[in-house]
């Protein structure tokens, strides 16, 4: 009898720890008491591998870096990781060229190190996000390499091949994202292959179902690896037009010289949507969660991704807010109101490894740090999952390429000086104020900026007014507060052009986030829907205010101040 319960209980407990802990819980297990699965309440982390630590001082980040640093990552309230490619690769585009999707490059480490990576940050709660390259391979793939062998070679209907209109004249006009004809002409088969992206990196035919088959299996090889789900890169453009229609050209050059057209026939095809029903069923298998990299134009078009029946991705990344390059109360609450219409779990995103860093995009010159403690107080603070890019923490800036030789990245080769890449974005993470910002001892692949000297992880701990300590702090609340965790988003003061107020209540509790976004002092009244009366406790703030009640008369907002409260009535 004694036996059966001490069963019973143990049982108990495997099956309470098996709900929070990936690999456990099945899709719809494993949520909380609103129905909200793990991902809803994480903060995700975007690495670049290449930037983040350096193991092993040879001017590159490597997978033993990283796993140094998940003590940081837990500080600083990280709840999964999203690497980029850090597969074998030629890197022509950085690792977004995959040469074989089931090991690491040894650049970055061996199979043995990610494993340890995982592991230990298994042990930290932390869970790993691989980048799912899907709309291309390198041109040094086994597949490719088989598939440009002959016109016949077994795989060569695995990417898109065509002939072209006449000598010298590609199938049709397509260009490809990072500069000129998307179409590669192959002298040895007489025909041309498609490349949305560089000619080293050609599409897979998504149309052929072995590919399908393939690149499937690569996801499942993974999942069995312990990793938690994958960020998919470039998932609008997996199918093109099987007639190979021209794009609709449209007035005026692109940064690259190349004539602007409208990507009609090569971009968010519905068969799209197939694949990625599909991919989700394989995902619910393994309870993995998928991240679609998705730019899109407005949120109907996000919409679309999550799926008819929220059976495509979980996470769609909502890249409106990247869009808007300046502070502007007026414009967030706008992309802010879209993304809660869309009855899909918004995923903001504020920066990545393809945009201009938010400190430079939003910054004045004058009163950086104090606005990208802004920027942390909207994104950390609304509903939704958020996606932190590394370096945002602590207040890293852009280090463009003043030279076209400095450059690294090939789209500032060929768009030079329009286009200076991205290598400024990609900078090595700033640790301490040694040289080379403590990433490395070698010579770093990219130059850290000047600002790392006041900049870094090491001299932000140490001053408890940091932009990092601003992100700890904050994170910290979002963990554990239920209206931050769990509530509604009410906008206030809908036409202030100054001030972003709104509210996340959750049954009785409330968080009241005021922000402002001029460079100006700004008086703010505002009544909470449901709190006639109340106390507003400052949470976290800059300056730091003192405790007020409801509603706020006159409240003075210095220029770019952040107020996050709790009201209780
Ligand atoms: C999107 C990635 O974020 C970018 O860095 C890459 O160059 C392209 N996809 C091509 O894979």
């Amino acid at each position: 009898m004694r036996t059966k319960r001490i069963g019973a209980m143990f049982a108990l407990v495997i099956a309470v720890s098996l709900l929070f802990w990936p690999g456990g819980c099945s899709r719809n297990r494993g949520s909380d008491p609103e129905g909200h699965l793990w991902w809803q309440h994480a903060v995700f982390y975007e690495l670049y591998p290449r930037s983040f630590a350096d193991g092993n001082n040879d001017g590159v980040g490597d997978l033993n870096g990283i796993t140094a640093k998940l003590d940081y990552l837990k500080q600083l309230g990280v709840d999964a990781i999203w690497m980029t490619p850090c597969y074998p690769s030629p890197q022509v585009d950085f690792g977004y060229d995959v040469s074989d999707y089931e090991n690491i490059d040894p650049m970055y480490g061996t199979l043995g190190d990610f494993d340890q990576l995982a592991g230990q940050a298994k042990k930290r709660g932390i869970r790993i996000i691989m980048d799912f390259v899907m709309n291309h391979t390198s041109d040094q793939h086994e597949w490719f390499r088989d598939s440009e062998s002959s016109r016949t070679a077994q795989r060569r209907d695995w990417y898109i091949w065509r002939d072209g209109r006449g000598p010298g004249q590609p199938p049709n006009n397509w260009e490809a994202l990072f500069g000129h004809s998307a179409w590669q002409f192959d002298a040895k088969t007489g025909q041309y292959y498609y490349h949305y992206f560089y000619p080293q990196q050609p599409d897979l035919n998504w149309r052929n179902p072995a590919v399908k088959q393939a690149m499937f299996d690569v996801t499942r090889w993974w999942y069995q690896r312990g990793v938690a789900g994958f960020r998919l890169d470039a998932v609008d453009t997996l199918f093109e037009d099987p007639q190979l229609h021209d794009n609709p050209v449209l007035p005026g050059t692109n940064q690259y010289g190349d004539p602007k057209m409208e990507n009609k026939y090569n971009d968010k095809l519905p068969e799209v949507h197939d694949v990625l029903h599909d991919l989700r069923k394989v995902a619910d298998e393994h309870q993995g969660v998928l991240i679609g990299e998705t730019w899109t134009a407005d949120i109907a078009e996000l919409k679309r991704y999550y799926g008819e029946h929220n059976d495509e991705l979980q996470m769609p990344m909502n890249f409106m807010f990247a869009t808007v390059n300046k502070l502007s109360a007026p414009e967030f609450r706008k992309q802010i109101a879209a993304a809660e219409s869309s009855g899909g779990w918004p995923v903001y995103v504020l920066s990545n490894h393809d945009i201009v860093r938010s400190y430079v995009r939003y910054g004045d010159g004058a009163h950086n740090d104090v606005i990208a403690k802004l920027m942390a107080g909207l994104y950390l603070t609304l509903r939704g999952t958020p996606i932190l890019y590394y370096g945002e923490e602590i207040g890293m800036e852009n280090n463009d390429p003043q030279r076209k030789e400095d450059v690294k990245d090939p789209i500032g080769k060929i768009g030079w000086p329009q286009q200076k890449g991205r290598d400024g974005e990609r900078t090595p993470m700033q640790w301490d104020s040694s040289a080379n910002a403590g990433f490395t001892r070698a010579t770093p692949w990219l130059p850290v900026p000047p600002s790392y000297q006041s900049h870094n992880v090491e001299a932000e701990l140490k001053d408890p007014n940091s932009i990092l300590r601003f992100y700890q702090r904050l994170l910290a609340l979002r963990h554990e507060n239920p209206a931050l965790l769990e509530g509604q988003y009410v906008a206030l003061n809908e036409n202030d052009p100054n001030v972003l107020s709104y509210v996340r209540q959750y049954k009785g509790e409330a968080v009241l986030v005021m922000l402002n976004m001029s460079g100006t002092e700004q008086k703010v009244s505002l009544a909470v829907p449901g709190f006639a009366s109340g106390t507003v406790k400052n949470l976290v703030s800059t300056p730091v205010a003192g405790d007020r009640q409801l509603p706020l008369r006159d409240v003075s907002l210095p220029p770019f101040a952040v107020y996050i409260a709790e009201i209780s009535k």
